[in-house]
């Protein structure tokens, strides 16, 4: 098991490149069960919940290949399978919105109930909303979820108090993607993960509107066929990335971070008074040499590919890949990533400017779903807030209980209160560096970044909690200049 070890006190400065998105790339992978012939994904991250995915898939009859140009190719060559096992399930919560497609393709679905998860409980109700609304008969057996039944049309309010679910909406969408007639998902999950499934279906000749909103609307299709896709960056792991930057002072390109994916988290930091700007950056000027750009798996450095007038662009033909020809299909951008003129086209950047992190401001936040401020970055703020003056009130309304890094920062003398849902943060105590635990993915970041600015040295321990959900995060620190090396625990 490895363990990462951080000395606090460098201050951070250089550019590096987001990788594609996790939450984009999970579902995307589990819609490529409903498509016929071979899917290239562009941009997905190489990391363990990818990799289980993979993993999952394999079972389910999906190879999957990475190509030399880094993109994943991903094709079903046998579709009797209708069952993922509880110890495929239970490593990875994202796997259990396999439910939708493979009842809508195959017929039948068994997927594993997932459970709990260290930041409480997490139920799927409102999955099993979804699926019932599109007529399966769904049946809790042994602990596996069955879904049975021809898939037809509905109509389904998918929200809770907590606000809409992603992988729920993600669920029920798939679906309802090869459903006989028209759904209509109220209240659907409006995260850029959502908007990036949604157009990864249409890039596959699924009929989804109301993209990007709380209301999507499908005509069911009899079939699906697979495209290139290129999957959004991480927004989560840019906000984290820029939190290093502002927690150290230092002057950090975030490349390919898409500030209107994080107005949000952008907001907090400007109310806490911290210094960034925002930019594009044309092919060629300075982009491609960035920190990071070597990694395995990141995205490429190239602009967008749009066409300034319209959305959509023709790719060449991706030509002969393991002995079939991928046909070219229409490739759908983020509308939001369209210049308003010629020229305007590029890749997106958040600088962090140079400060002094002693002079940020306490700022309260409450997490919320989307485009509020999101929960993934609610452990990385809090790291923020115990340099920033004065006392923080951080509320989590979306899993009351995802503090369990709480208790870690304590370690390295962060003076932190719980009181129900909020986290009471008094910033501006010195932090002393320590032995950690990371408990989950973002915790685990959390810690990170704490160890940046604590004085000595921090080791963070089951990092693979870290693994799951960033690509090479500690080797993109230490190429800003972050005094932080893995290690192999004895
Ligand atoms: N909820 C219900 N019933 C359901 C489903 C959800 O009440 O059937 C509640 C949850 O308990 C929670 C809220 O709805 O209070 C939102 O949960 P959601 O379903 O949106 O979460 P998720 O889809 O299971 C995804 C991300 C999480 C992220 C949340 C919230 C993936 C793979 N996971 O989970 O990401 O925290 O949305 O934005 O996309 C992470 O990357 O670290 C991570 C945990």
């Amino acid at each position: 098991m490895d363990k990462i070890r951080v000395r606090g006190g460098a201050r951070l400065s250089g550019q590096v490149r987001v990788s594609g998105s996790k939450n984009a790339s999970l579902p995307i992978l589990a819609a490529c069960l409903l498509v016929d012939g071979p899917t290239v994904l562009e941009g997905v991250p190489r990391l363990e919940d990818v990799r289980n995915m993979c993993h999952i898939l394999e079972h389910l009859g999906v190879v999957h290949e990475w190509l030399p140009d880094g993109s994943l190719r991903v094709e079903v060559v046998d579709d009797r399978n209708v069952h993922a096992p509880y110890h495929y399930v239970r490593t990875m919560r994202a796997s259990f919105c396999l439910l939708g497609p493979l009842w809508a393709r195959r017929g039948r679905a068994q997927v594993s109930h997932p459970g709990g998860c260290v930041f409480g409980h997490r139920p799927i109700d409102l999955h099993l909303k979804g699926m019932r609304a599109l007529g399966a008969d769904i049946r809790i057996d042994k602990g596996d979820v069955h879904a049975s039944g021809p898939v037809r049309g509905g109509r389904v309010y998918l929200g809770s108090n907590f606000g809409s679910t992603v992988l729920g909406t993600a669920n029920t969408l798939m679906a309802a993607c090869l459903a006989e007639g028209e759904t209509v998902i109220e209240y659907a999950a409006q995260e850029p993960e959502i908007a990036d499934l949604c157009r990864f279906l249409r890039a596959c000749g699924a009929r989804i509107e109301g993209i990007g909103t709380h209301r999507l609307h499908i005509r069911g299709v009899p079939k699906l066929r697979g495209c290139r896709y290129r999957v959004i960056n991480d927004r989560i792991e840019a906000g984290t990335l820029l939190a290093a930057g502002v927690l150290t002072g230092g002057e950090v390109e975030v490349l390919g971070a898409e500030p209107d994916h994080l107005s949000a988290f952008l907001d907090a930091l400007e109310r806490a008074g911290a210094r960034f700007e925002i930019g594009f950056r044309e092919p060629g000027d300075g982009a491609g040499a960035e920190l990071g750009a070597e990694l395995p798996g990141l995205v490429e450095a190239r602009p967008p590919r749009v066409s300034r007038e319209g959305r959509a662009l023709r790719l060449p033909r991706t030509g002969e890949q393991g002995g079939r020809l991928l046909t070219d299909r229409i490739f759908y951008e983020d509308e939001r990533r369209v210049g308003d003129g010629p020229g305007e086209e590029g890749i997106p950047f958040l600088r962090t400017l140079p400060m002094d992190p002693e002079e940020l401001e306490a700022t309260d936040v409450a997490t919320m779903p989307y485009p509020g401020f999101p929960t993934d970055l609610q452990a990385q703020f809090m790291a923020l807030m115990l340099v920033a003056k004065g006392v923080s009130v951080i509320t989590e309304k979306i899993y009351p209980e995802r503090f369990i890094h709480v208790s870690e920062l304590a370690r390295l003398g962060a003076r932190i209160r719980r009181e129900g849902p909020c986290a009471i943060v008094q910033g501006g105590r010195e932090l002393c560096g320590a032995t950690v635990m990371a408990s989950d993915l973002r915790a685990s970041a959390a810690l990170i970044l704490a160890g940046l600015v604590a004085r000595g040295t921090t080791a963070i321990r089951r990092v693979y909690h870290l693994d799951r959900g960033y690509e090479s995060l500690d080797r993109k620190l230490a190429a800003l200049g972050a005094d932080i090396v893995r290690l192999k625990e004895v």
